[in-house]
């Protein structure tokens, strides 16, 4: 069975799916966009993400081409459409296509776009062992809190990690974390959990906010605030969070162990609260 996507209205298999080369999404990259969990054929978090989507698009003055039930229903009918329990909805809106001119055109229908990958989340061996990062400056603009498709920045900052063996490069600016490439991050010290405050530098991570949702809910000692780079390079524990990677144990960064080179205990609870709650969540809505 091929890949059903959405384009514009319509359900077709991925490769009769066009966009025409003067989509501002191809030529400046004005768009933005959202990638959705799904376990067990259930949306996780749905309304936070649509949430997220309304945000991103006010962040770039374009209006919501769709309501959120219309949102949450060509959601059900994607995953409905394609094959597997765990999928990974993308889905994003450009500003459409226009003769090529930076400022906004007018009477323009947005370009909307939705398709479903299988949902590759980390292997055991990595939940076991973790994983390796680098690090780099945050090069990236300042409205890093948009879901923007125009990902140059992160893509260059993407592969410096690839190139390296690694799977994430942690990202300072001013001396301060901001995120990873793709995730946000979270230290401990001494059996305290630090997460960086929302801000402009950072996109505010949905499972950051489920992490610190149930730091909170079993007591675990937490502060969400700013934090230094040497902070960072002192820390017992570092982890990387995304919808995709959900928590995962960062052991090495730039080529040194983190803490005891193993996942900490601070992330084995975390890691297990985190998995808990996804049960409960699936049960609820099955
Ligand atoms: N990226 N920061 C950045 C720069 C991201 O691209 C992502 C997610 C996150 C984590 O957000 P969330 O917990 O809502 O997934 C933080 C997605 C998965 C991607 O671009 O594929």
């Amino acid at each position: 069975m091929s890949e059903i996507v959405y384009l514009n209205g319509e359900f077709m298999p991925l490769e009769n799916a066009r966009v025409p080369v003067l989509d501002r999404g191809f030529i400046f990259g004005d768009g933005v966009y959202e990638v959705i969990p799904v376990y067990s054929r259930h949306p996780f978090r749905l309304p936070e993400h649509l949430q997220r989507l309304q945000n991103s698009l006010d962040g770039i003055r374009l209006a919501n081409p769709l309501t959120d039930p219309e949102w949450t229903g060509l959601t059900r009918e994607i995953v409905a459409r394609n094959q597997g329990e765990d999928q990974s909805i993308y889905l994003q809106v450009t500003r459409g296509v226009a003769k090529r001119d930076h400022a906004f055109p007018k009477d323009v229908k947005p370009t909307v776009f939705m398709m479903s990958s299988p949902l590759s989340t980390p292997s055991r061996e990595q939940i076991e062992r973790g994983v390796a990062t680098i690090s780099a400056a945050d090069f990236r603009w300042h409205k890093c809190d948009v879901k923007s498709v125009a990902l140059l920045g992160n893509c260059l900052l993407r592969q410096m990690a690839n190139e390296a063996g690694c799977i994430e490069t942690l990202l300072f600016r001013d001396g301060r974390l901001t995120e990873a490439s793709a995730s946000n991050v979270f230290i401990a010290k001494d059996g305290v959990l630090l997460a960086p405050p929302k801000s402009h530098l950072m996109l505010p991570g949905i499972t950051y906010d489920v992490v610190l949702e149930l730091a909170a809910a079993s007591s675990m000692p937490h502060q969400v605030r700013a934090i230094s780079e040497q902070e960072v390079r002192a820390a017992d524990e570092i982890w990387v969070t995304s919808s995709t990677k959900e928590v995962l144990a960062v052991t090495t960064l730039d080529g040194k162990p983190v803490g005891t080179g193993k996942p900490g205990p601070v992330f084995r609870k975390m890691h297990s609260l985190y998995q808990e709650f996804k049960r409960k969540v699936m049960r609820q809505a099955a």
